[in-house]
């Protein structure tokens, strides 16, 4: 996600922009800038690619001004590129504006600033806030009604979505203005002057002593102090929070591991990773760059990855069956790469990796390519080796992720993978326009559907945990999508907590694994609604006749599976082709509690690297 940065005071602004961009790399973005106060003018230099090229740039520049704001971007609206770097300007070049968030209604502001004779230099959703600042601020001002805070009230009145916003004019040299909705903003002030971050690591050395905004409040910053106001102007008093993390806990934001705090940032990866995709009722995934003729060619799909990912394919096989009528089918890299699989110019290799490098998954990658596949990468990592080999790529959104153990990027290779399968269906004419859209807004719903699960199952997760904890041994099971689904549970309980698990398909238990089932070896099962249910039920009764510990992932309401299970943890209901999503998520937060319980270290497991870049 973005990060913003923002000094007014006593020293040269521009070392501690870049200083506050640094410190929130870790988040993943894919431009940077500044845009800093040179006497009355405003200087902005942007970069594509990291904060070292910003610096290394900036080197050039004899920027000494004390006021700025500064900006990491990962590409929502527009591709990656200085163009589309914040901080973004006004058509005068008088009002800079860096934003976090999506601005919804973006296109329609642009289409009437654009009517009023605005001139736009990117294709930012942004963009339209320095020019709606700048209407209201020559108004207000010429008017002698109002000023630059006026103004960006004004302006973000008019924003529907998700916005921290920091916002400065020529006209009020050494002043910020900040404000958000649905998007962080933390300001503060040190000895050196006041500063905001949407992330308080970023300003961690300045200050400890920090206001974090509410939604709809604003702050009007300057050397000497800060203001706070609601949106209509009147002043505030906020609450002042004393942060006592170390630069370790605060990069994770409070929680006691990165996992936990990705694995809570996932309704943001799903939201993040839907944007922008459905205008006019249809579906589009420019990035690909393939027409829906050449989609409509495609006759076979492989998905190839490995580890958690090559577990996203295995539902994305689902999916792109059932939507679209294609043959798919899933292979780990490592097989595929050294065998001889049928490929022709009709086929489709959907390459999935986070990291963006591993080396099996490159080499199939390279392998396909020569044998005259067209090749989809979907990667968490813009730029990466499996971005710039594949003829298309979707960028999964989900920013950098630390912990070894993969959660967030899971789930956004998951939602990618969807819409992926949904765009075949739509290519190939086998989802209707109408279809299309519902299954787009159910699939934006399980967002809200995540959140919930995040808020609420924490105890049934807590007295499951407690439950096998002790055992040397587990079995996921599930059918059909809740089949994938229980093969990533499995691998992430191994991964983490050095508790063997493995994952069958419901159906196979009676070929084998039951012999294992006694009351040591509890049985995890995906038992949420679905049409083979009842089915999975009468594999729980198998496994509890055995005297196995049933933990069940059952779906909200369904009161009957308490009876077949000694510990039920319930989701929301969503449709089942999209219960990978949901159901995933009590799974990923079982295994954690587990590697707490044992005194695994969850972020860094023995013998793992987060990416596998040998063979
Ligand atoms: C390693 C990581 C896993 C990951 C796998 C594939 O084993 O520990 O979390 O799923 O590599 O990585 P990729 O970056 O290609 O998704």
């Amino acid at each position: 996600m973005c990060g913003i940065v923002g000094y007014t005071g006593a020293a040269p602004a521009e070392p501690i922009l870049i200083e506050g961009l640094s410190r929130m790399e870790y988040r993943g973005y894919d431009s940077a800038g500044v845009a800093v106060q040179q006497g009355e003018a405003i200087e902005v230099v942007c970069r594509k690619g990291k904060v070292s090229e910003l610096a290394h740039t900036l080197e050039h520049f004899d920027l000494d001004g004390t006021c700025g704001i500064g900006h990491t971007r990962w590409a929502t609206h527009g591709k990656p590129s200085e163009a589309n770097a914040h901080p973004h300007t006004s058509c005068a070049g008088d009002i800079a504006v860096v934003h976090n968030g999506i601005i919804e209604n973006f296109a329609e502001l642009r289409e009437a600033l654009i009517g009023r004779g605005h001139v736009f230099k990117s294709e930012t959703d942004t963009e339209v806030v320095a020019h709606l600042v700048e209407e209201a601020y020559h108004r207000l001002r010429e008017a002698g009604t109002g000023d630059l805070r006026a103004a960006v009230a004004e302006a973000a009145s008019q924003l529907v979505g998700a916005y921290g916003l920091a916002v400065m004019a020529e006209g009020e040299p050494g002043t910020l203005i900040v404000c958000r909705k649905d998007s962080p903003i933390v300001v503060g002030r040190g000895e050196m002057g006041s500063y905001v971050a949407s992330d308080i690591i970023a300003m961690i050395d300045a200050t400890r002593d920090v206001v974090v905004l509410a939604d709809d409040q604003m702050a009007s910053l300057t050397a000497e102090g800060i203001a706070y106001f609601d949106m209509d102007g009147n002043p505030l008093e906020p609450e002042v929070t004393h942060v006592d993390w170390d630069i370790d806990v605060a990069e994770k934001g409070g929680y006691p591991d990165f996992m936990l705090k990705e694995i809570h940032e996932q309704p943001r990866v799903i939201r993040d990773t839907l944007a922008g995709r459905l205008s006019g009722g249809a579906l589009t995934i420019d990035e690909l760059d393939m027409t829906p003729a050449e989609l409509n060619l495609i006759d076979r799909v492989y998905v190839i990855a490995c580890g958690t990912s090559y577990h996203a394919g295995l539902i994305a096989k689902n999916l792109i069956e059932g939507w679209a009528r294609i043959p798919c089918e899933v292979e780990v890299a490592s097989e595929f790469r050294y065998r001889n699989p049928i490929i022709t110019p009709t086929t489709l290799v959907v390459a999935v990796s986070q990291s963006g490098e591993t080396a099996d998954t490159l080499a199939a990658i390279r392998d396909a390519r020569v044998r005259g596949a067209k090749v989809f990468g979907i990667t968490n990592v813009v730029g990466s080796p499996v971005a710039r080999e594949s003829d298309g790529v979707i960028y999964t959104k989900a920013n950098k992720e630390i912990a070894v153990a993969s959660t967030k990027s899971f789930l956004g290779q998951v939602v990618s993978l969807t819409l992926l399968a949904m765009l075949l269906g739509q290519s190939t004419g086998r989802l209707t326009g109408g279809q299309i859209k519902l299954l787009f807004s159910e699939l934006a719903d399980t967002a809200e559907a995540v959140e919930r699960i995040l808020a609420e199952c924490g105890p049934a997760v807590e007295e499951a945990a407690r439950a096998m904890v002790d055992a040397t041994s587990a079995l996921f099971i599930g059918r059909g999508m809740g089949a994938a689904t229980s093969y990533e549970g499995a691998l992430k309980l191994k991964e983490i907590s050095y508790l063997h698990a493995e994952a069958y398909a419901a159906g196979e238990m009676k070929h084998g694994p039951i012999a294992l089932i006694d009351e040591n070896f509890p049985v995890v099962a995906i038992a949420t609604d679905s049409p083979v249910y009842d089915k999975v039920v009468s594999n729980l009764q198998e496994s509890r006749a055995r005297g196995a510990c049933i933990i069940a992932v059952a779906t909200e309401g369904d009161e009957d599976i308490a009876k077949h299970a000694d510990h039920v943890i319930y989701i929301p209901k969503v449709r089942d082709a999209f219960s990978p999503i949901t159901a995933s998520v009590p799974l990923q937060l079982l295994s954690r509690e587990v590697a707490v319980l044992r005194g695994c270290d969850v972020d860094q497991p023995r013998n793992l690297a987060k990416s596998v870049t040998v063979e």
